[in-house]
């Protein structure tokens, strides 16, 4: 079993008795998946112990999202990590958020525009947890998931920009069989919104393929909206074909590019991107 800690103080104590052994670390918001345990065993492979945080980190989440409702499934998570984790850091919000916090990480360039169109304080949110989650654990490297693509550039971003000692690592998306990304919030889906989520992924691809075969970026989003729309989803947030390594607009698959999409089955917002 993991040791697990509820401080910062405690949290460094844990690792500096490990170290100098080469430090993994697995940021999450709990409610493991697969998806998160690829992250874990992505990170064994490549450090000797693993420290994973969980969190739901509440600036990250609107008023009107679901940061009550989000799963917080802790007994069930700590089995699942089992001992795949050396150490698991489960803090409460006071101590992330100590009375009197007034610090913020803004991040510029990745976090423009598409989750920040619909979201426009979640990475604010995400790069001041994330950083001080890397500040207190210190790693070697930490992993993300490509399936938040844009939120691996924003925090790739984050660590460049501060010169945090940090390898970040991107893992692939895992996915189910047909093709749907794991999701905590795949939770949330009713049957028939299961049927329609797993749209998405097929939906993308035949964008990938439209824009390759066309090479008009803007008739292949158009065409994936309309399609989204049709395949029964409540609202489409937005599908477009970005530069991969800065999700800059582009008009030609001239440099490696990335399609991106948001859209909500009944009240439940998913998220996938592709590589083009
Ligand atoms: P959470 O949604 O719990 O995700 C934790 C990590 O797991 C993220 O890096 C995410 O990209 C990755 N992940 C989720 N689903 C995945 C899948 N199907 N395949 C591969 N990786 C997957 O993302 C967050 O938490 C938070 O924003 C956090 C970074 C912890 C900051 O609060």
């Amino acid at each position: 079993m993991s040791q697990v800690v509820t401080t910062v103080a405690e949290l460094r104590a844990a690792l500096a008795a490990l170290k100098p052994a080469r430090i993994g670390m697995v940021p999450t918001m709990g409610a493991l998946h697969d998806g998160h345990v690829s992250l874990v065993n992505e990170a064994r492979s490549r450090a000797t112990h693993v420290v994973v945080s969980i969190f739901v980190n509440p600036t990250q989440f609107a008023p009107n999202e679901d940061f009550d409702a989000y799963p917080r499934t802790l007994d069930a998570d700590l089995k699942t990590l089992d001992d795949r984790a050396a150490i698991v850091f489960t803090p409460t919000a006071r101590e992330m958020y100590p009375e009197g916090f007034a610090t913020g990480i803004t991040v510029g360039g990745p976090s423009t525009g598409l989750e920040t169109d619909f979201r426009p304080h979640f990475f604010a949110g995400v790069a001041t947890v994330v950083a001080k989650l890397l500040i207190a654990a210190m790693p070697d490297i930490a992993m993300f998931g490509e399936k938040d693509y844009q939120q691996l550039l924003v925090i790739k971003q984050l660590v460049r920009d501060l010169a945090l000692p940090v390898d970040i690592i991107g893992v692939p998306t895992l996915r189910e069989a047909d093709g749907l990304a794991l999701s905590s919030r795949n939770a949330y889906l009713s049957t028939e919104e299961r049927g329609i989520a797993a749209r998405l992924n097929v939906i993308l691809k035949e964008a990938i393929a439209a824009a390759r075969t066309s090479g008009d970026l803007r008739a292949a989003e158009a065409t994936a909206i309309e399609a989204l729309w049709k395949a029964g989803f409540a609202h489409v947030d937005y599908v477009a074909i970005r530069d991969a390594e800065t999700l800059d607009h582009i008009t030609a698959l001239e440099r490696p590019a990335r399609i991106l999409a948001a859209a909500k089955v009944g009240k439940t917002r998913l998220i996938d991107n592709m590589a083009v």
